[in-house]
Protein backbone atom coordinates (compact mmCIF):
# COMPACT_ATOMS: atom_id res chain seq x y z
CA UNK A 1 0.00 0.00 0.00
CA UNK A 2 2.89 2.44 1.19
CA UNK A 3 5.13 1.60 -1.96
CA UNK A 4 1.71 1.86 -4.72
CA UNK A 5 1.25 5.07 -2.97
CA UNK A 6 4.64 6.13 -3.43
CA UNK A 7 5.31 5.21 -7.18
CA UNK A 8 1.27 7.17 -7.57
CA UNK A 9 2.89 10.44 -5.59
CA UNK A 10 6.11 10.19 -7.54
CA UNK A 11 4.17 10.51 -10.53
CA UNK A 12 3.57 13.78 -9.94
CA UNK A 13 -0.15 13.42 -10.19
CA UNK A 14 -0.32 15.97 -7.20
CA UNK A 15 2.63 18.08 -8.03
CA UNK A 16 0.57 21.09 -7.55
CA UNK A 17 -0.39 21.01 -4.37
CA UNK A 18 3.28 20.27 -3.00
CA UNK A 19 4.03 23.35 -5.24
CA UNK A 20 1.19 25.26 -3.43
CA UNK A 21 2.37 24.29 -0.07
CA UNK A 22 6.05 25.47 -0.65
CA UNK A 23 4.24 28.66 -1.79
CA UNK A 24 2.81 29.14 1.90
CA UNK A 25 5.75 28.32 3.61
CA UNK A 26 8.03 30.71 1.70
CA UNK A 27 5.88 33.35 2.12
CA UNK A 28 5.42 33.10 6.03
CA UNK A 29 7.55 36.00 7.97
CA UNK A 30 11.52 34.82 8.18
CA UNK A 31 12.18 33.91 11.68
CA UNK A 32 16.38 34.60 11.44
CA UNK A 33 17.58 33.68 14.70
CA UNK A 34 16.82 29.87 14.59
CA UNK A 35 15.64 27.71 11.85
CA UNK A 36 11.74 27.66 10.53
CA UNK A 37 10.32 24.75 12.75
CA UNK A 38 7.62 22.43 10.79
CA UNK A 39 5.86 19.40 11.49
CA UNK A 40 3.72 17.45 9.70
CA UNK A 41 0.72 15.58 11.17
CA UNK A 42 0.07 12.14 9.67
CA UNK A 43 3.27 12.59 6.99
CA UNK A 44 2.15 9.26 5.00
CA UNK A 45 5.21 8.17 3.56
CA UNK A 46 6.47 11.95 3.42
CA UNK A 47 5.98 13.20 -0.17
CA UNK A 48 4.95 16.45 0.78
CA UNK A 49 7.02 17.09 3.66
CA UNK A 50 10.57 16.40 1.46
CA UNK A 51 9.01 17.81 -1.66
CA UNK A 52 8.97 21.25 0.06
CA UNK A 53 12.31 20.77 2.11
CA UNK A 54 14.49 20.27 -0.64
CA UNK A 55 12.90 23.24 -2.58
CA UNK A 56 13.02 25.51 0.59
CA UNK A 57 16.17 24.57 1.93
CA UNK A 58 18.47 26.74 -0.02
CA UNK A 59 16.76 29.75 1.31
CA UNK A 60 15.69 29.00 4.75
CA UNK A 61 17.06 26.80 7.52
CA UNK A 62 14.83 24.32 8.42
CA UNK A 63 13.57 22.14 11.35
CA UNK A 64 11.03 19.80 9.63
CA UNK A 65 9.60 16.70 11.88
CA UNK A 66 7.49 14.61 9.65
CA UNK A 67 5.26 11.83 11.91
CA UNK A 68 2.28 9.40 10.85
CA UNK A 69 0.88 6.92 13.28
CA UNK A 70 1.81 3.90 10.47
CA UNK A 71 5.47 2.53 11.12
CA UNK A 72 5.90 1.18 7.37
CA UNK A 73 4.72 5.04 6.39
CA UNK A 74 7.39 6.22 8.19
CA UNK A 75 9.93 3.73 6.57
CA UNK A 76 9.37 4.64 3.44
CA UNK A 77 9.34 8.71 4.81
CA UNK A 78 13.16 7.69 5.87
CA UNK A 79 14.35 6.91 2.31
CA UNK A 80 13.18 10.37 1.07
CA UNK A 81 15.28 12.76 3.14
CA UNK A 82 17.82 12.46 5.79
CA UNK A 83 17.98 16.12 6.59
CA UNK A 84 14.07 15.40 8.67
CA UNK A 85 13.64 14.04 11.92
CA UNK A 86 10.57 11.64 11.04
CA UNK A 87 8.66 9.84 14.03
CA UNK A 88 5.84 6.91 14.68
CA UNK A 89 3.67 8.65 16.58
CA UNK A 90 -0.21 9.78 17.14
CA UNK A 91 -1.53 12.99 16.26
CA UNK A 92 -3.28 12.95 19.63
CA UNK A 93 -0.16 12.25 21.72
CA UNK A 94 2.56 14.44 19.53
CA UNK A 95 5.87 13.41 21.44
CA UNK A 96 7.20 17.25 20.68
CA UNK A 97 7.51 20.08 23.38
CA UNK A 98 5.06 22.61 23.88
CA UNK A 99 5.34 25.60 22.65
CA UNK A 100 8.11 24.29 19.65
CA UNK A 101 6.47 24.85 16.34
CA UNK A 102 5.99 28.03 13.93
CA UNK A 103 3.70 25.48 11.67
CA UNK A 104 1.84 22.46 11.81
CA UNK A 105 0.70 21.13 8.44
CA UNK A 106 -2.23 18.20 7.94
CA UNK A 107 -2.85 16.92 4.76
CA UNK A 108 -5.55 14.74 4.02
CA UNK A 109 -5.22 13.62 7.82
CA UNK A 110 -7.04 14.04 11.03
CA UNK A 111 -6.61 16.94 13.02
CA UNK A 112 -6.14 16.73 16.22
CA UNK A 113 -6.62 20.76 17.82
CA UNK A 114 -5.66 20.32 20.97
CA UNK A 115 -2.44 19.12 20.39
CA UNK A 116 -2.06 21.01 17.35
CA UNK A 117 -2.36 24.16 19.43
CA UNK A 118 -0.09 22.48 22.63
CA UNK A 119 2.83 22.34 19.95
CA UNK A 120 2.62 25.40 18.54
CA UNK A 121 3.78 28.95 19.52
CA UNK A 122 1.29 31.25 19.78
CA UNK A 123 1.25 33.17 15.78
CA UNK A 124 2.04 29.90 15.30
CA UNK A 125 0.18 28.45 11.98
CA UNK A 126 -1.66 25.84 11.12
CA UNK A 127 -2.19 24.60 7.37
CA UNK A 128 -4.96 22.18 6.67
CA UNK A 129 -5.16 20.87 3.32
CA UNK A 130 -8.64 18.67 2.18
CA UNK A 131 -10.24 17.87 -0.58
CA UNK A 132 -13.03 19.70 -2.07
CA UNK A 133 -16.22 19.61 -3.43
CA UNK A 134 -14.95 18.17 -7.19
CA UNK A 135 -12.06 16.32 -5.81
CA UNK A 136 -11.93 12.89 -7.87
CA UNK A 137 -15.98 13.27 -9.15
CA UNK A 138 -15.20 10.81 -11.69
CA UNK A 139 -13.66 7.81 -9.39
CA UNK A 140 -16.54 8.45 -7.07
CA UNK A 141 -19.23 8.63 -9.50
CA UNK A 142 -17.95 4.92 -10.54
CA UNK A 143 -17.86 3.61 -6.96
CA UNK A 144 -21.08 5.01 -5.91
CA UNK A 145 -24.83 4.60 -7.43
CA UNK A 146 -25.42 7.95 -5.95
CA UNK A 147 -22.95 10.49 -5.10
CA UNK A 148 -22.96 12.33 -1.44
CA UNK A 149 -23.62 15.91 -0.89
CA UNK A 150 -20.15 17.59 0.08
CA UNK A 151 -19.31 17.57 3.75
CA UNK A 152 -18.28 21.25 4.03
CA UNK A 153 -15.56 22.10 6.86
CA UNK A 154 -16.64 22.83 10.15
CA UNK A 155 -14.30 25.40 12.11
CA UNK A 156 -16.24 25.14 15.21
CA UNK A 157 -13.41 22.34 16.75
CA UNK A 158 -10.44 24.82 15.41
CA UNK A 159 -11.90 28.08 16.85
CA UNK A 160 -12.37 26.04 20.40
CA UNK A 161 -8.71 25.15 20.48
CA UNK A 162 -7.71 28.66 19.97
CA UNK A 163 -7.13 28.86 15.90
CA UNK A 164 -8.45 31.32 13.77
CA UNK A 165 -9.30 31.02 10.09
CA UNK A 166 -6.94 33.08 8.28
CA UNK A 167 -7.17 32.18 4.85
CA UNK A 168 -9.01 29.91 2.85
CA UNK A 169 -8.27 29.09 -0.56
CA UNK A 170 -9.25 26.06 -2.84
CA UNK A 171 -6.39 25.46 -5.57
CA UNK A 172 -8.03 25.62 -9.11
CA UNK A 173 -9.24 21.91 -9.58
CA UNK A 174 -6.55 20.33 -12.26
CA UNK A 175 -6.93 16.87 -13.81
CA UNK A 176 -4.99 13.70 -13.84
CA UNK A 177 -4.60 10.97 -16.01
CA UNK A 178 -4.24 7.34 -14.43
CA UNK A 179 -3.15 4.26 -15.44
CA UNK A 180 -5.31 0.70 -14.57
CA UNK A 181 -2.55 0.69 -11.79
CA UNK A 182 -3.01 4.47 -10.36
CA UNK A 183 -6.87 4.24 -10.77
CA UNK A 184 -6.56 1.14 -8.04
CA UNK A 185 -3.74 2.88 -5.88
CA UNK A 186 -5.21 6.31 -5.69
CA UNK A 187 -8.94 4.32 -5.05
CA UNK A 188 -7.45 2.33 -2.06
CA UNK A 189 -5.85 5.89 -0.96
CA UNK A 190 -9.47 7.06 -0.25
CA UNK A 191 -12.27 6.33 1.61
CA UNK A 192 -14.37 5.52 -0.92
CA UNK A 193 -13.18 2.32 -1.99
CA UNK A 194 -14.07 0.28 0.97
CA UNK A 195 -17.34 1.89 1.18
CA UNK A 196 -18.02 1.01 -2.73
CA UNK A 197 -20.58 -1.81 -3.62
CA UNK A 198 -18.21 -4.81 -5.15
CA UNK A 199 -19.77 -4.48 -8.48
CA UNK A 200 -18.60 -0.83 -8.67
CA UNK A 201 -15.20 -1.80 -7.47
CA UNK A 202 -15.21 -4.65 -10.78
CA UNK A 203 -16.22 -1.83 -12.88
CA UNK A 204 -13.19 0.41 -11.63
CA UNK A 205 -10.93 -2.77 -12.08
CA UNK A 206 -11.88 -3.20 -15.77
CA UNK A 207 -11.05 0.83 -16.93
CA UNK A 208 -7.84 0.75 -18.58
CA UNK A 209 -7.38 4.38 -17.86
CA UNK A 210 -9.07 7.45 -15.93
CA UNK A 211 -8.95 11.54 -16.15
CA UNK A 212 -9.69 12.30 -12.92
CA UNK A 213 -10.50 16.00 -11.20
CA UNK A 214 -8.10 17.02 -8.06
CA UNK A 215 -10.12 19.24 -5.92
CA UNK A 216 -7.94 20.40 -3.22
CA UNK A 217 -8.29 23.48 -0.61
CA UNK A 218 -6.31 25.00 1.49
CA UNK A 219 -7.02 26.52 5.29
CA UNK A 220 -4.63 28.38 6.55
CA UNK A 221 -5.28 29.02 10.43
CA UNK A 222 -3.51 31.05 13.03
CA UNK A 223 -3.03 30.20 16.76
CA UNK A 224 -4.73 33.32 18.91
CA UNK A 225 -3.72 32.08 21.91
CA UNK A 226 -3.75 28.82 24.43
CA UNK A 227 -6.97 27.78 25.74
C1 LIG B 1 -4.89 10.02 3.70
S1 LIG B 1 -3.35 9.67 4.42
C2 LIG B 1 -2.44 11.17 4.08
C3 LIG B 1 -0.95 10.98 4.13
C4 LIG B 1 -0.14 12.23 3.77
N1 LIG B 1 -0.43 13.37 4.59
C5 LIG B 1 -0.35 12.57 2.30
O1 LIG B 1 -1.15 13.47 2.01
O2 LIG B 1 0.28 11.93 1.46
C6 LIG B 1 -3.68 9.83 6.16
C7 LIG B 1 -2.48 9.46 7.02
O3 LIG B 1 -2.82 9.70 8.39
C8 LIG B 1 -2.21 8.69 9.18
N2 LIG B 1 -2.92 8.67 10.47
C9 LIG B 1 -4.14 8.16 10.76
N3 LIG B 1 -4.44 8.37 12.07
C10 LIG B 1 -3.37 9.02 12.60
C11 LIG B 1 -3.07 9.51 13.91
N4 LIG B 1 -3.92 9.38 14.94
N5 LIG B 1 -1.89 10.11 14.11
C12 LIG B 1 -1.01 10.25 13.10
N6 LIG B 1 -1.22 9.82 11.84
C13 LIG B 1 -2.40 9.21 11.60
C14 LIG B 1 -2.34 7.44 8.33
O4 LIG B 1 -1.43 6.44 8.72
C15 LIG B 1 -2.07 8.00 6.92
O5 LIG B 1 -0.69 7.93 6.60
Amino acid sequence: MVKARRELLDSGAYQPVAQQLQQYLAALPSITQRPLRVADAGCGEGYYLSQVASQLSDEVDLDFIGFDISKWAVQAATKRSKAIRWLVASSKNIPIESNYLDVMLCMFGFPVFSEFARTLSVGGKLLLVDAGPQHLVELRSILYDDLKPYKDWCAEPALDAGFELSEHKPLAPFKARLTQQQIQTLALMTPHFFRAPAANRSKLASLQQLEVTLDVQFRLLTLLDKQ
